[in-house]
Order: C-alpha cells, then sequence, then structure tokens
C-alpha cells in the first residue's frame, strides 16, 4: 500500500540569495527525502514558496530603493531556476503573495476568530516620531533580554532563537533613523496561545519518534509557559485583514506563511485539475514532514500546530526534522559580512551533484558542522571520483572493451561473489531504514560502504589480469560488479539524481531512475544488457580552487 508523505519545506524569505547553509539545513534533505518516497512508490506532495510579506522584505525594498514586488518577483525567480539547476523537486514552489494564499489565510483568521482563537486587544508599540510609523518586528533593534546579544530584533533574537516582544528589547533603537523610539498604543488582534499550552505539551511529549534537540526545545519552550501573541501589524505589505476598518494593518508574517502549506497545497491540487486532491494530503492517513533550519522550531512546533488544533480538520506535522547550522570555513553565515557561498555563484561555476554529494556527507542533522572548500574538493575528488566514479569506470570500459559492450554471463557465482551481492542486500536495507527516520547522512554512508566493498571486491579479483588468462572468472566479477553498480546507481539517486540518471543510461536501461522504482535484485541487469561507453560521472578538481575559492569569502561584491 502506498503511503502519504507530505514534504513541507520552510519557506525562504524573498530579499535575498539561498546559500549553501540553507541549502544544507532545508532543501537539500527535503529533496532527499522525497526523492526516496517518490521511488519507492509513495504518494508524496513537497511545497514550498517564497515568503514574501514582512518587514525583511520591506526593509530591502526601501535600502535598494525599489518596490515590494521589485524584490520579491527577482528572487522568485532567481529561486526557480536554483531549484532547476539543482535539481531540487518541488511539486509547487509558489510565493505567499498569490490570491489564493491570501484567501487560505484570511479563512483561517476568520475561523480562528469566530470560534474565539482569536481577540481584539490594544497593545503598545514601538512608534518612530522622526518616522512617523510604527516600528514592526525588524524595524526596531537592541539588546536581547535572554541572552544579551546586540543586535536582537523585535520578534526574535537570532542568537538564542527565543521569540520577542519589541519591548523587551534593551535599548531599543528605530532601525530606519538609528532614534530611540517612543511607545504609542494601537490596536491588534491576538492568537490564544495561552489556552493551547497544555494540550500542545500533551502532543509533543508523544512525539518520541523526533530529534531530541527538537522535542526538548519544544517542551523547555512550552514549560517556559505560552503568552498570546499579536498576529497583526501596522503595516501595508502583506495579507490584509478580512475585516472592514483595518486598511493600515496586515497580518503578521510569521502568522502568514506557515499557512502556505496549506495554501500551496490547495494551488497544487488546483493545477492538477482535481481541486479536492489536497485534501487527503491533510486530512487523511498521511505523514507530514516539514523540514527546517533550527531557527524556525517553535514557529513549526508550537504557533503552527496551535493554529491546527484551534481551526481542527487538519493534520499536525508528523516529524519536523529541523537541522542545526551549517558553518562556513569555521564561522557562521553571515549575510551582512558577505561571510557566505551563494547557491547562484555556485551553480554558475561548478555541478550540482559534488555540492550535493559533499552537503549531505556533512549534513548538520545532530550538531553544527562546516563547509570548507577543501573538504569540497577533497570529497569529491576522493570519493566522488576516486572511490565511486573510478569503480564505474573501470568495470563499464572493461565491459565494453573486453566483452562487446554487453553485460556478460556470470556463470556459477562463487562465494566472493555471494558475499558482495549479500552486502549489497544489506545496504540497500540499512540505507531505508536511515532515510526513513531522516538520518540521511547515515543513509549516504551505507551506500558509500557498498561503493568501497566493491571496489576491495574489485580489487581482489583483478578482472584486467583475469580476462587474459580465464575469461570465465573476469566475466563473473564484472557482471557481480555491475550488478552492485545498478544497485549503488538507486541508492545514491536521493543524493546525486544527476549522475544516476546518466549511469542509468551507461548501463543500458531505457527511461528515467525515477521511473525503476526503490527495489533491487541482482539480476535486474541481464547478461546481454547491451552498455553504453562510458563517460566519466565526475570531474576531479583542482586543488587550486580551494584557495581560489577561500579568499572570495567575505570580500565585498
Ligand atoms: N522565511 C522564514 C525564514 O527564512 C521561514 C518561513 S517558514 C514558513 O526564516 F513556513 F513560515 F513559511
Ligand atoms: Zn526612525
Amino acid at each position: 500500500m502506498p503511503e502519504r508523505i507530505l514534504v513541507a519545506v520552510a519557506w525562504p524569505y524573498a530579499n535575498g540569495s539561498i546559500h549553501l547553509g540553507h541549502v544544507a539545513g532545508v532543501y537539500l534533505p527535503a529533496d532527499i527525502f522525497a526523492r526516496y518516497h517518490r521511488l519507492k512508490g509513495n504518494e508524496v506532495l513537497m511545497v514550498s514558496g517564497s515568503d514574501a510579506h514582512g518587514t525583511p522584505v520591506t526593509l530591502t525594498a526601501e535600502q535598494r530603493g525599489v518596490t515590494t514586488e521589485d524584490v520579491t518577483s527577482e528572487y522568485q525567480a532567481e529561486f526557480l531556476d536554483n531549484w532547476k539547476r539543482l535539481g531540487i523537486s518541488f511539486d509547487l514552489f509558489t510565493s505567499t503573495h498569490t490570491d489564493n494564499h491570501a484567501r487560505v489565510a484570511q479563512d483561517i483568521f476568520l475561523k480562528l476568530l469566530e470560534q474565539g482563537h482569536i481577540y481584539k486587544d490594544t497593545m503598545r508599540q514601538p512608534y518612530c516620531e522622526t518616522d512617523s510609523r510604527f516600528l514592526a518586528d525588524r524595524y526596531v533593534e537592541g539588546k536581547c533580554p535572554h541572552c544579551g546579544f546586540d543586535n536582537a530584533r523585535g520578534d526574535q533574537c537570532d542568537n538564542c532563537g527565543r521569540t520577542l516582544d519589541p519591548q523587551e528589547l534593551i535599548g531599543m533603537a528605530c532601525r530606519i533613523c538609528g532614534n530611540a523610539p517612543v511607545i504609542r498604543e494601537t490596536e491588534h488582534f491576538f492568537l490564544k496561545l495561552s489556552e493551547f499550552e497544555k494540550p500542545l505539551l500533551e502532543w509533543v511529549r508523544e512525539q518520541t519518534h523526533w530529534r531530541p534537540n527538537v522535542r526538548n526545545f519544544t517542551i523547555s519552550f512550552l514549560e517556559g509557559g505560552l503568552r498570546d501573541r499579536a498576529i497583526t501589524r501596522d503595516i501595508k505589505w502583506g495579507v490584509p485583514l478580512p475585516l472592514d476598518g483595518y486598511e493600515d494593518k496586515r497580518l503578521y508574517v510569521w502568522f502568514e506563511a506557515v499557512i502556505g502549506y496549506l495554501s500551496a497545497s490547495k494551488e497544487w491540487a488546483e493545477a492538477s485539475g482535481d481541486a479536492d486532491r489536497w485534501k487527503p494530503f491533510w486530512q487523511k492517513e498521511c505523514r507530514a514532514y516539514y523540514f527546517l533550519g533550527k531557527d524556525n522550531i517553535p514557529f513549526h512546533t508550537v504557533i503552527w500546530p496551535a493554529m491546527l488544533m484551534g481551526y481542527g480538520g487538519l493534520s499536525l506535522p508528523y516529524d519536523v526534522p529541523a537541522n542545526e547550522y551549517l558553518n562556513l570555513e569555521g564561522s557562521q553565515f553571515s549575510t551582512s559580512r558577505n561571510w557566505a557561498v551563494w547557491l547562484p555563484d555556485y551553480l554558475d561555476k561548478y555541478e550540482p551533484d559534488p555540492l550535493r554529494y559533499v552537503l549531505a556527507a556533512s549534513m548538520p542533522e545532530t550538531s553544527d558542522s562546516d563547509f570548507s572548500w577543501r573538504e569540497y574538493v577533497r570529497r569529491n575528488n576522493d570519493e566522488l571520483v576516486a572511490t565511486y566514479g573510478n569503480l564505474v569506470h573501470r568495470v563499464l570500459s572493461m565491459v565494453y572493451r573486453d566483452f562487446d559492450g554487453k553485460a556478460p554471463d556470470p556463470g556459477a557465482l562463487g562465494d566472493p561473489e555471494n558475499e558482495l551481492l549479500d552486502e549489497a542486500r544489506r545496504r540497500f536495507q540499512e540505507t531505508s531504514e536511515s532515510i526513513e527516520v531522516v538520518r540521511l547522512r547515515a543513509a549516504l554512508g551505507s551506500a558509500m560502504s557498498l561503493a568501497h566493498a566493491a571496489n576491495r571486491y574489485l580489487d581482489r579479483k583483478e578482472p584486467w589480469r583475469a580476462v587474459k588468462s580465464d575469461k570465465a572468472d573476469a566475466a563473473r566479477t564484472l557482471w557481480v560488479t555491475l550488478s552492485v553498480i545498478n544497485c549503488l546507481k538507486t541508492l545514491l539517486y536521493p543524493f546525486i539524481p544527476f549522475s544516476s540518471e546518466r549511469l542509468h543510461t551507461m548501463l543500458g536501461f531505457a527511461g528515467s531512475v525515477r521511473d525503476s522504482g526503490w527495489t533491487w535484485s541482482h539480476d535486474d541487469l541481464s547478461p546481454g544488457q547491451p552498455v553504453e561507453k562510458p563517460e566519466p560521472l565526475f570531474a576531479k578538481l583542482d586543488e587550486e580552487l580551494v584557495e581560489a575559492e577561500a579568499l572570495r569569502i567575505g570580500q565585498s561584491e
């Protein structure tokens, strides 16, 4: 029975490019997971989009002197192009700046309001008399009252991850003019988070399959007490309130962005010609996995689940495999210091699969990890080229040259052959099990262990010698290795899909790996099957690249 899997991927703010930290933490793990489940024949829906509203976008537009639409449409186009080139296989990557999204967000707001989960109240907000405006969220900065971080913003501290109200900031300053704001009364709508504290705690405590860091963070967040939070803002960019008299207010960006998972599912269904197709993913048996970085945890394990509980009839997250951070050459990614490798720059110069491979091999699943160009070149040259690529090339070249370009007939298998095929079955199982529980780094490790085992077998059997003295033995060795290579093609497909597709064709199969399923049997590749003249799967990279690229990091553009 196919299972239903919703792959919900955090929505990037449409105010800047994606960097490798985002790729390793969010988009790549989501894509690996989705590709695996599609191969298994499960029904997968993978959605996300540009987070187009809120103060991140308005600040960028003001700084650049362009409109908010200019900013969001520029990045929407860039994101779509990047996903295509990196092979991030969204079923839909939309934007929160659509009519559909506004309708769905307003419907949730109204229903929560009708059911008493949202109420109206006045609150005191920072107001800049110089700029004559309320200072929502990122328009005010100050010291975090919890951890002492100097550049905490009005809604969240990027250092300790706590959500904040602007008045809590120590030494508040206006981000536009630097002056100290005054405090003014203003009317806003509040989500009654306090009433969800107990049900959320009960729910999270039951989620023993969650990563310990995600579950523990959420439990202590909830045990710290939930306060009602304003879910509207005094700004003009965003989803309007579906009520008369609030023309100068908009829904808070986080309140509406998380609704994107639902609105995108509806948009996808509509576009597929069956407008009800989103329902099974939200109202029936379905596991929903949310992929995000650790700074996004409370919005997905507390606020969004509270909204879903209040709304009723829609499924809560099944798992939230949030990642820790990827660092770059030993320091945190930082947009302001340009301490980053930007995805569009990477894709202009290099191949997608080596990046996917290197980031998956060092994915920050249980602790922060590091990307360095040295490690990138090392893993490319030692692991992709030397271990995997050479294995494929050696075997296919011999088959092409010495066996007429056809998979040889193995005859009877001996112990070394059966051992290697057993190991392939074991690694296949191991890789599957690891992906199921979103341990992608371990999954990749299992697959690569099989490549190592195949190399050891090949080196022991030396078919390049045997071909002259005992051709039947060479035939056996090459067929068994081909068969294991065919297994690696499938195991590595979620991680490095472009090279798996090329290998699939070189092995003489028609169509796409995508359609051949998450299965492997040693005799999938029949003796006599014609193979192609092999082309190298990966290119060796020059060591000089390390220094040249490392020097570029942190330079102003
Ligand atoms: N735009 C947010 C960020 O980059 C993530 C939003 S996830 C969503 O941190 F689900 F709320 F959209
Ligand atoms: Zn100001």
